[in-house]
């Protein structure tokens, strides 16, 4: 494995949630790996399955999915479709070829930056421990 491979995680962050509490970790000075690169969307109900596929086939090394609580989602039920959709996502991945454990869904709500900044850290530590995204391990030999 590559010892100075520092993998980069497409994060899809809830504009009322999760993206409030990657913001207070900031201000907070709560300190978290660099290797995330945070997409805002009004709801992790609008994230479309092709989004994350895309993110892989472009070298991605995970993603995260994360919003409100259940029953907090600002749109009702985004957050329930957002969860069956990681489900069946989770399934599928492997037929491309990807680790489904490249993919995490999780609810962090406006004032979990310490939450926030600890998901970083636990993604990057695992995703190290898995290597570069399979596409790029393949491109590789
Ligand atoms: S508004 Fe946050 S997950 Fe729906």
């Amino acid at each position: 494995m590559d010892e100075g491979f520092e993998p980069t995680i497409i994060a899809f962050v809830c504009n009322w949630c999760t993206y409030t509490a990657a913001d207070l970790a900031g201000t907070s000075r709560l300190s978290y790996p660099s290797n995330v690169r945070l997409i805002r969307v009004m709801c992790t109900g609008m994230v479309d399955p092709k989004y994350i596929i895309k993110a892989f086939l472009e070298g991605t090394d995970a993603v995260l999915v994360s919003g409100c609580h259940p029953g907090d989602c600002h749109y009702i039920n985004g957050n329930y479709k957002a969860r069956r959709r990681m489900k069946l996502l989770k399934t599928i991945l492997p037929q491309y070829g990807f680790d489904e454990k490249r993919i995490k869904l999780t609810w962090i709500g406006a004032s979990d930056g310490i939450q926030f900044a600890q998901t970083i850290r636990d993604m990057v530590v695992e995703i190290k421990a898995l290597g570069p995204n399979e596409a790029k391990q393949a491109a590789v030999v």
